[in-house]
C-alpha cells in the first residue's frame, strides 16, 4: 500500500476514530485470513460485497481472487476512502485488471436494499464502536443480503473490547461495549464454522466465518 493511502487512513482515524475503528490499515496476514473462505468455496460468477473497505488493504487481496464474470461491490461510508479505492482502480495494476467488475458504493451499508445479492460478504466494520442494536441490525442485514449458502467473514480485535470496557469511564459506555460483545458472541456461537487467529496485525485479530441456515 502506498504511503499516501496509509496517511489518509491515519488522518481519518485521528479525525473520527469511532467510525474508522483502527489506527492503521489491516495487514496482509489479516487480509489473507479474511479471504480464505472466498478462496476455499469460490465458484465462477461469484458476487462479493466488502463492507468498510478503508484504503483497500483487504480489497487488494479480494481482487486477486476475482476471475472474469465475478462481481465485487465495495461499500465505504467515508468519501475520502471511497476516493482512494476509485484511484487504485485506475492506477494500481492489480486493481486495474478487474476495474470493470468492481463498483465503489460510497454509502453506509445500512442503506442497502435487503435482497439476496451476494455469495460472500467480507465485513470490516468496527462493531465495538457501534450501538448493540446497530450491530444486530447489520448481522440481520447480512443474512438478507446473502444468497443461500453464502458466507460472511468478519474480524474483531483480540482483547480490544475488554480494554475498551475497562477504559470506558462512564458505566453507560461500559454497558454498551459489553452488550456489543454479547451480540457478536451470539452470532459467532450460532453460526460460525471456522476461525483464524491473526497475530501479525496491529492489533492482533480473530477472523470468524459464519453461514446462516437456509430458509
Ligand atoms: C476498521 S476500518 C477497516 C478498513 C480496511 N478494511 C482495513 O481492514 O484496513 C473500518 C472501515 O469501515 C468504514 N465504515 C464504518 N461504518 C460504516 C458503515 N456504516 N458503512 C460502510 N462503511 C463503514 C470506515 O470508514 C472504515 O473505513
Amino acid at each position: 500500500m502506498k504511503l499516501s493511502s496509509k496517511r489518509v487512513f491515519i488522518e481519518s482515524a485521528a479525525r473520527d476514530f469511532k467510525r474508522t475503528g483502527a489506527l492503521v490499515p489491516s495487514s496482509k496476514a489479516l487480509a489473507q485470513a479474511m479471504t480464505s473462505e472466498l478462496a476455499r468455496h469460490y465458484a465462477r460468477g461469484a458476487s462479493v460485497l466488502e463492507v468498510g473497505a478503508g484504503t483497500g488493504s483487504i480489497t487488494e487481496e479480494i481482487v486477486r481472487h476475482l476471475a472474469g464474470g465475478d462481481r465485487l461491490d465495495v461499500c465505504e461510508i467515508d468519501r475520502k476512502f471511497a476516493g482512494v479505492i476509485r484511484n487504485r482502480l485506475k492506477q494500481d495494476p492489480c486493481f486495474r485488471a478487474v476495474r470493470a467488475q468492481v463498483r465503489v458504493i460510497n454509502r453506509p451499508v445500512e442503506a442497502f436494499a435487503r435482497r439476496p445479492h451476494y455469495d460472500f460478504i467480507l465485513s470490516c466494520l468496527p462493531f465495538t464502536n457501534f450501538e448493540p442494536h446497530a450491530v444486530r441490525d447489520i448481522f440481520e442485514l447480512y443474512r438478507k443480503l446473502l444468497r443461500p449458502g453464502g458466507i460472511c467473514s468478519f474480524y474483531e480485535y483480540i482483547l480490544v473490547r475488554k480494554a475498551a470496557r475497562l477504559m470506558s469511564g462512564r458505566s453507560a459506555g461500559r454497558r454498551r461495549v459489553g452488550e456489543v460483545g454479547r451480540v457478536v458472541r451470539e452470532y459467532i456461537d450460532k453460526y460460525a464454522y471456522r476461525h483464524h487467529v491473526v497475530l501479525l496485525n496491529f492489533p492482533p485479530a480473530m477472523v470468524h466465518h459464519i453461514r446462516f441456515p437456509e430458509g
